[in-house]
């Protein structure tokens, strides 16, 4: 497995519970020294159980050496990271580029190359060219399987997924075979729970995962603009959600309205398949749309919160809860609250704000005024507003009575959803949702 960041941690100590012997590559000396101690670096639950079971059982080991790691490998995993290459949206493959010629300069026998990275439709017929061109020596075998994985939910995303994708390059009969039985036997684990596994070829693979990220953030993106509409004519988004995603065609996942999508995967591959789609000479609208929609969204909820104050929040005491994309996360890529509370501060707030797991990661975003702290009802102490921005279960339970002998304000603005406005109308805010009454 080349990378051991997100996915390539996932996806190897998970293959290596599967029963798969998995070597790691991680050349950053941070990440790596992190690792071979013991220590994840990023936040998942359960990821560290599997990890401290299958280091110990040598199943899964971790190391710098390309070279040694793939010496008696079947199939090597491309992991690395493909993030977004500045002014045109594209990703930038110059990671997963230069570890294919890694690998080519190394391998020693016929080999199996995946792609697991999230790569633009053509990577993995470019990663076979390049694999002939560095080594003609050599038969390998090229698949793509892109991941699918949730922050998160990740370990239960990869052992009970949907489903798999696998594109196999069918160039050559007998390497694609050869690529489809090493596939095989990798997922075997999931043939036992009947999990549907896809076999298509590269480019539809490749494509397949843009498309999903990209319809779930339209999802996501339709339900917000719904919500903004039940404001205006008195509806409920919470019953309009219910309503449609019982409708089994549309399905009531991804309806939660709220602030606008964030996170390393949605902003990322709808920009990307934009992009894919003007090389390919046609514009994708509805993605363009989506994208454009959702990062006004993000301004407008900064608006909301400055409306509710009265038109102004300067000098203001805000409380926030929550700063990561979403719950049961460390990240802080591409969160809503980096823009809303970075015009807070400029508009002259004074954030208080606590996260249970993303404190760490948002300081270096966010303005250094931000005052951190250690707990929901510490960061709701004295202040004039409280805003929800991630709806982390910690916060659902704290009771409103209390809450408002905390704050000396009245004025919540939930931008999860997560309270019901009838408790805490009763205990005395001035409570407002997205999309309710
Ligand atoms: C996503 C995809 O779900 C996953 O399949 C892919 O492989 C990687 O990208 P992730 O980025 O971890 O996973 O987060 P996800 O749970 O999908 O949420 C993405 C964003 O949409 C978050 O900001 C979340 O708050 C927002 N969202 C999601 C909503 O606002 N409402 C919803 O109903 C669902």
């Amino acid at each position: 497995m080349i990378g051991g960041g997100y996915v390539g941690l996932v996806s190897g100590a998970c293959f290596a519970e599967f029963g798969t012997d998995v070597a790691i590559v991680e050349q950053d000396p941070h990440k790596l020294d992190a690792l071979l101690n013991g220590r994840i670096p990023i936040y998942e639950p359960g990821l560290d159980a599997i990890v401290s079971k299958n280091t110990e059982t040598g199943r899964l080991t971790f190391g710098n050496d390309l070279a040694a790691a793939i010496a008696n490998a079947d199939a090597v995993f491309i992991a690395v990271g493909t993030p977004t290459r500045r002014g045109d949206g594209h990703a930038d493959l110059s990671y997963v580029y230069a570890a294919t010629r890694e690998i080519a300069k190394a391998a020693k026998n016929s080999l199996l190359i995946v792609t697991k990275s999230t790569v633009p439709v053509g990577t993995g017929r470019q990663v076979a060219q390049i694999l002939k061109d560095e080594r003609p020596d050599i038969e390998f075998s090229v698949a793509s399987n892109p991941e699918f994985l949730r922050e998160g939910s990740a370990i239960d995303d990869f052992m009970r997924p949907d489903r798999v994708i696998i594109g196999i390059d069918n160039t050559s009969p007998e390497q694609a075979d050869r690529a489809t039985e090493i596939m095989r036997e990798l997922y075997r684990p999931l043939y036992l729970i009947e999990a549907p596994i896809v076999f298509t070829d590269l480019e539809t693979a490749e494509l397949t995962k843009y498309a999903a990220n990209a319809f779930l953030a339209m999802k996501v993106t339709f339900i917000n603009e719904m919500a903004d509409l039940c404001e205006k004519v008195g509806a409920n988004i919470h019953d309009v959600a219910k309503g449609m995603g019982l409708d089994r065609r549309i399905n009531r996942r991804f309806l939660h309205a709220g602030p606008g999508y964030g996170g390393s995967c949605f902003p990322k591959d709808t920009r990307a398949l934009t992009a894919i789609a003007q090389d390919a000479g046609m514009r994708s609208r509805l993605v363009e749309t989506t994208i454009e929609i959702n990062e006004a969204r993000k301004s407008q909820m900064a608006e909301r919160i400055i409306a509710a104050a009265g038109g102004s929040v300067h000098s203001k005491k805000i409380g926030v809860l929550g700063l990561t994309f979403k719950p049961d996360t460390d990240d802080m890529r591409e969160a809503a609250s980096l823009p809303i509370l970075t015009r807070l501060c400029d508009e002259g707030a004074h954030i208080q704000a606590f996260d249970p797991e993303g404190m760490d990661a948002a300081r270096p975003l966010l303005p250094e005024v931000i005052d951190y702290r250690q707990d929901a009802l510490s960061a709701a102490e004295d202040v004039d507003i409280l805003v929800i921005l991630t709806e982390w279960n910690a916060f659902r339970a704290i009771d409103p009575k209390r809450l408002r002998e905390t704050m000396r304000g009245d004025i919540i603005i939930d931008l999860r959803n997560i309270w019901k406005p009838e408790s805490f109308r009763a205990a005395g805010f001035k409570y407002s949702s997205i999309g309710r009454p």
